[in-house]
């Protein structure tokens, strides 16, 4: 790994290698070097540690949750990929952070700074509900999923949950929003949707959000083309995430798909 350091065509390759292997999307992978060197940039890190090469379903559980924060300026995710064999590669800041065998990992922790103290950590089950609660409960990160638009779920989230922004404004503002996007945006479709849904809020009041719920997971049921199916996810999780629809039970069915006989073993 020093060569990789010194040669940019080693890293390149290094980084392929290492993007098939499963790291999340939205992390970044870290050394004791780069630990030292990033953590302190940021005001909430979500750090985990675990085996080289992770994948499986905590992976799979991990990252739902790097997605979840993938808009959040504020909060970086990361993995530090211990080998346990050959080079052991990142072995020194497994035991720097108290983890230094299998059987600690996965092990998430939350840095807020200070790469000398860790603000907490968790070693429970790897579940993407357990994973949110806990990041819940030790920080103050800004959820919204991918396919969200974090500016408008913040005008959702006053208007629907802190009750400080009235359905009009609400509107307003997102209409503003929407002027202001480069037409080549492809948020703005996305963004469409959104204010098709404040419209209705505007007009029906929060079982707007119920009955949009059913209409999609209505639609979902249906024998439809794939790229339709995707784009019908994406406003279940906008729905879920951005309006608090009544969507959990969708939501979890999905988590539990393919993981039974993961839980079982580990149960
Ligand atoms: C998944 O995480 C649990 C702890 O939550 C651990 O016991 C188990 O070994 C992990 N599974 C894999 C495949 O890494």
């Amino acid at each position: 790994m020093i060569l990789a350091r010194t040669f940019p065509s080693i890293l390149l390759l290094c980084s392929i290698r290492s993007g098939q292997a499963g790291y999340a999307k939205g992390s970044i992978q870290l050394d004791m070097s780069t630990f030292k060197k990033i953590i302190p940039h940021f005001p909430c890190a979500i750090v985990k540690v675990d085996k080289d090469y992770p994948h499986g379903r905590n992976q799979t559980q991990f990252e739902k949750l790097v997605g979840l924060l993938s808009q959040d300026k504020h909060t970086i995710v990361a993995e530090i990929g211990v080998q346990e064999f050959g080079e052991k590669e990142n072995t020194d800041l497994a035991e720097f952070l108290n983890v230094p065998r299998k059987e600690h990992w996965p092990v998430l922790f939350i840095f807020a700074r200070d790469t000398m103290s860790w603000a907490a950590k968790y070693q429970g089950f790897f579940s993407l509900n357990r994973l949110r609660n806990f990041v819940n409960q030790n920080s103050e990160v800004q959820w919204s999923c991918p396919a969200c638009i974090l500016e408008l779920d913040r005008l959702v989230k006053a208007h629907l949950f802190d009750r400080t922004l009235l359905a009009e404004q609400m509107v307003l503002q997102t209409k503003i929003f929407i002027a202001s996007l480069p037409r080549t945006d492809k948020r703005s479709t996305t963004a469409d949707y959104y204010l098709k849904l404040m419209e209705r809020i505007l007009d029906l009041g929060q079982p707007a959000v119920a009955k949009e719920s059913q209409r999609v997971v209505r639609l979902l049921q249906m024998k439809l083309p794939k790229a339709k199916k995707v784009l019908l996810k994406e406003r279940v999780d906008i729905l879920y995430y951005s309006f608090g629809g009544n969507l959990w039970s969708f939501q979890e069915e999905e988590i539990a798909d393919g993981s039974a006989q993961d839980e079982r073993d580990e149960l």
